[in-house]
């Protein structure tokens, strides 16, 4: 496994300038991606123009195919309540996860700060809760910006997960409500079952949980009229053992595919990183130092599970990065740190592949 590295150029150090002046605002800076994506044709930005890239992920159950310019697609979280979509395909993705969205509207976790960064490693760490909107509201604004997006093959994926803080039986409705109203507007639902930073347990150890919901889903989706993809978002600290269990539970269950995976949570790891909130531990670690679990689970689950999507997540930020994972069995990729440390990106980033295809 290569860690392929990138040389800052001076947008790059610019970046990095802008990060410096808003070093206390991290949240702020978070929520400018939007604006900077929809204003990003003023410096070069634009929808990817590589017909090489363009790849279309089919399923062997009928399902809808996603059809993306680039096999790079933003994670969850970046674009948490379903704005401006259309915008975000200027930085040259091939589609976006919008969410999680939870069945009601979320504040989040109440501390803050709740992102920082860390320079050196290039990571970020977050603790922000699933604060978004409400599956309702977000979902009326993916239907109302999903045909523009389908003409330009950039998919559109709800991300989804329960309402922390309710009852065990709650929980379990609320989630089966939260993924029908998803699943009539997005390409793909994609089940959040390991957000690290709510201050709850996670499911995807929960078996009883996760059967119950993916049964349902199941059922679900056998009674509508377009069979879609639906994937599930899995934790990086999973042991082999573990990950390899839960994707035969999954498969089992007919999920499509995994995104390997999540941030990775960060009372497991000792980097010198910013205190979030006074318990210092609930949040999660995303970038850099995420790539080479994220290279290794891709490769584990690939391996034993052939017939599922593999998606790889965790710390991707060079084309090559991209390139290597595609050739040993992902579908495709989703990033989200490198926005904040790379500037434009996935424009590099297709470059980077593009000059190998
Ligand atoms: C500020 C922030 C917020 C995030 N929010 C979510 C979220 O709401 N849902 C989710 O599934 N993942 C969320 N993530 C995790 C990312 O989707 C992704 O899995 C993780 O950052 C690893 O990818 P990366 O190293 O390319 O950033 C968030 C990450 C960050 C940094």
């Amino acid at each position: 496994m290569t860690n392929h590295d990138y040389s800052l150029d001076s947008s790059d150090k610019l970046l990095a300038f802008g990060r410096f002046l808003f070093k206390n605002h991290a949240e702020f800076r978070h929520n400018c991606l939007g604006l900077y994506a929809k204003l990003s044709p003023l410096w070069g930005g634009g929808l990817c123009e590589n017909e090489k890239l363009h790849k279309t992920i089919t399923f062997p159950n009928d399902c809808m195919p996603l059809n993306l310019r680039t096999p790079i697609i933003l994670a969850a979280g970046a674009n948490k309540n379903g704005k401006g979509i259309n915008g975000y395909a200027n930085l040259g993705l091939g589609g976006i996860t919008v969410g999680t969205a939870t069945r009601n509207f979320r504040a989040g976790n109440a501390h803050k700060p709740r992102v920082g960064l860390n320079e050196f490693n290039r990571l970020i760490h977050n603790s922000m809760g699933l604060n978004n909107d409400g599956i309702e509201k977000i979902s009326l604004r993916v239907e109302n910006q999903i045909g523009k997006a389908r003409k330009n093959n950039f998919a559109v994926g709800i991300s989804i997960a329960e309402s922390p803080g309710e009852e065990e039986q709650t929980r379990v409705q609320s989630l089966i409500e939260t993924f029908r109203i998803a699943y009539r507007t997005a390409d793909y639902v994609e089940v959040n079952v390991s957000c690290p930073n709510t201050g709850e347990s996670r499911l995807d150890l929960k078996t009883d949980f996760m059967k119950t919901t993916f049964e349902s889903f199941e059922n679900f989706r056998k009674t509508a009229t377009q069979k879609k993809a639906i994937y599930a978002k899995l934790s990086p600290d999973l042991t082999d053992r573990q990950l390899l269990s839960l994707l035969d539970l999954l498969a089992s269950l007919n999920v499509d595919g995994v995104i390997l995976g999540n941030t990775y949570p960060s009372e497991k790891l000792f980097y010198s990183l910013p205190v979030l909130n006074s318990a210092g531990t609930s949040g999660g670690i995303s970038g850099r130092p995420l790539y080479e679990n994220t290279f290794r689970k891709t490769i584990l689950a690939k391996k034993h599970f052939s017939q599922l999507s593999i998606v790889a997540c965790g710390g991707i930020d060079h084309g090559l990065k991209v390139k290597d994972l595609l050739n040993e069995g992902a579908d495709f990729v989703q990033i989200y740190s490198v926005l904040a440390f790379r500037w434009m990106a996935v424009l590099k980033m297709n470059r980077e592949i593009g000059q190998l295809t």
